[in-house]
């Protein structure tokens, strides 16, 4: 939650003040005249948005009109309809960006350096480690190495199996059984049922023996690269295993109040697998030094890795080319460098940007703070009582006078999938330019930036399984080149006398001084690791992870989910009667289990549902359903115990 302080510029007003700003300016009604911030009259001026006098831009056909409802609702309803979203998590479906699903080249081919010379951890996969002298992929189909691990072998020279804590009992292939609960039979049970519409083959099943998703006795390594690579075939994936992936995570084998830990704070970040602690290792050990600035060795192989890296976040994303992809600190900076960027370059008096009430205060207050310099206004699209934007209502925000719409794809509060494509096309249609806030949704299913026509879209690397302190610009090649550096300094300048500067290009007109070098690596090693295991798969594990979690608490006496949008994804918000919020959440922390509870960051949408906070379990991939049962069980105690 630090985040959003830790960006703003010296002499910015501090974060309580922009959180009572951001209140302010959410606090009209869903359809009425959203406030209006700005008119270049100090930070603080707050004054109501003229209707608009443009006439409103048509929704598609396909897009569904809702009416206006009133800003806190009564009783939201709790209906579990989750599966309606399963047709855009259908397992092994076709990746819309060609990418594959399957291990694919750490480095491009045709690098002076590939991955697999210099013996980089993360190519481990991809460049067969050996295991007791036979290749991980033996052709003649000779058996899996018995590393527990699914992307090292071994061989690995960094030694980096979790150790478990003196005296205590560690079992490094986790399964229902280690926790002594019920869980996966529970699961398929579940979504055996119709009405879950889920698929009973989603079920984890816990293995008895480590199984691998990526060594198959008669498998060819794939070695691909960028641009030739074929197309998805998820089919051939292996079914996902979540105790598998779980041993690639060192930290899940930690213990927490004598509790095997039980990582549900994904939104606010994700455990990072061993390929990429392994990496960063590797950078510091074999690789470290700046880029783009010396003739020397290392030099060399650090910026042939940091523009691997910017390749492989192009290729994840579906990016056009790297020159599309700026690396910054994160989603916060990134929101940031486009409204300073061209925000102050695009944007006057009378503009209006658009957001939704979903938005993280990351995607608030650059706007506002956009909005006081130039006069122009912030308009809010309003949600329903599900949490799910009222596109009938954006629809109408939507004039001539938009220059800029910036929404989430999904809302770190409430979970809420927010229909992206539709957004983007009646953006454009009004002339506006698109931002997408992916922050919450890049974990979770297939992004593809030019799919969905965006102009812009930004995230966190650790949020996907990456380092902390960095994340990603992507921008429409034409729209960064006409836009201006947002800070000066070495690294992204052709030429400098002192009359004049000559800048770079993008990317680098963006990224001056010295950036995150390893840890941009570390996100590529990262997006390597998601995409052998299958954002598809992923997606369809998560999907049914969270039906079973909904339903695991929905039910007990005094539990209010907050956001039961039909599409939803990780997050499962909720208060509990009788309970602060802090003491749920220290409660299950009591039993090893990690929540965040508080305003995560969105006060405005909370305030839509009458709340300053909320229990806020989110999930991944290696999460498990004896996790849910754990996390239950605390919250169903605690309902039993009321006492009022
Ligand atoms: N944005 C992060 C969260 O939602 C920090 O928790």
């Amino acid at each position: 939650m630090s985040g959003l302080s830790a960006a703003l510029p010296p002499g910015a007003p501090d974060e309580s003040l922009l959180a009572r700003m951001a209140s302010e300016l959410f606090a009209a009604l869903p359809g009425q005249s959203a406030p209006a911030f700005g008119s270049g009259s100090g930070a603080q001026a707050f004054a109501p948005a003229p209707t608009p006098q443009a006439p409103a831009v048509p929704l598609p056909q396909s897009a569904p009109s809702s009416p206006v409802t009133a800003t806190v609702p009564a009783a939201p309803q709790h209906g579990l309809s989750l599966g309606a979203s399963s047709p855009k998590l259908v397992p092994h479906a076709t990746a819309q960006n060609h990418v594959p699903d399957v291990a694919s080249d750490a480095y491009p081919v045709g690098s002076p350096r590939s991955a697999a010379a210099q013996g980089v951890p993360e190519a481990y996969a991809a460049s067969l480690p050996a295991v007791g002298g036979a290749p991980a992929f033996p052709a003649g189909g000779a058996s899996a190495p018995s590393s527990p691990y699914y992307f090292i072998g071994e061989s690995s020279a960094l030694q980096s199996a979790p150790q478990a804590a003196p005296g205590v009992p560690h079992d490094d292939r986790l399964t229902a059984q280690s926790f002594g609960l019920p869980g996966s039979d529970a699961l398929r049970a579940l979504l055996a049922e119709p009405s879950h519409g889920a698929s009973p083959t989603a079920a984890p099943s816990p293995s008895a023996s480590p199984s691998y998703y990526f060594v198959e006795p008669n498998a060819a390594p794939t070695i691909g690269h960028a641009g030739r690579v074929p197309n998805a075939d998820a089919g051939r994936h292996p079914p996902f295993d979540v105790n598998a992936v779980r041993r690639d995570f060192p930290i899940l084998a930690e213990r927490v109040n004598g509790r095997q830990l039980v990582w549900f704070d994904n939104a606010a970040t994700t455990q990072k697998p061993q390929a990429v602690i392994d990496r960063l290792s590797y950078f510091y050990a074999h690789e470290n030094s700046n880029i783009h600035r010396a003739a020397h060795e290392l030099a060399a192989r650090a910026t042939d890795a940091y523009e691997a890296a910017r390749q492989k976040v192009a290729r994840f994303i579906g990016a056009g080319s790297v020159e599309e992809v700026i690396f910054v600190r994160g989603a916060t900076e990134a929101i940031n460098l486009v409204a300073k960027s061209w925000g102050a370059k695009n944007i006057r008096e009378g503009d209006e940007i658009i957001v939704s009430h979903l938005e993280h205060h990351a995607n608030i207050v650059p706007w506002q703070q956009l909005a006081a310099e130039t006069g122009a206004k912030i308009r809010v699209i309003p949600v329903d009582d599900s949490g799910q934007v009222l596109l009938g209502e954006y629809e109408r925000l939507l004039n001539e006078k938009t220059k800029l719409v910036a929404v989430t794809q999904v809302s770190n509060a409430l979970g809420t999938v927010v229909p992206v494509r539709e957004i983007v096309e009646l953006a454009h249609r009004a002339g506006a330019k698109t931002l997408i806030d992916g922050a919450q949704s890049v974990s979770h299913m297939r992004v593809d930036v030019r799919a969905l026509d965006t102009d812009f879209f930004v995230f966190s690397g650790h949020k996907i399984f990456g380092p902390t302190g960095i994340g990603v610009v992507y921008g429409k090649r034409d729209i960064l080149e006409d836009m201006p550096p947002w800070q000066g300094g070495g690294n992204m300048i052709k030429d400098v006398t002192f009359e004049r500067t000559i800048f770079h290009p993008p990317p680098g007109r963006f990224e001056a001084g010295t950036g995150n070098i390893a840890d941009a690596v570390g996100l590529g090693a990262a997006l390597d690791y998601v995409e052998r295991v299958g954002i598809e798969n992923i997606a369809r594990y998560e999907h049914d992870l969270l039906v079973y979690a909904t339903h695991a608490i929905e039910g007990i006496p005094g539990v209010r989910l907050i956001g039961t949008a039909a599409d939803k994804a990780s997050v499962l918000s909720f208060v509990l009667k009788g309970y602060t919020t802090d003491e749920v959440g220290q409660a299950l922390n009591d039993e090893g289990i990690a929540v965040r509870t508080g305003h995560h960051c969105a006060q405005p949408i909370l305030r839509r549902f009458g709340l300053e906070t909320t229990v806020r379990p989110s999930l991944a991939f290696y999460n498990t359903c004896e996790e849910v049962d754990r996390f239950a069980a605390v919250v169903r105690r605690l309902a039993g115990q009321r006492k009022s």
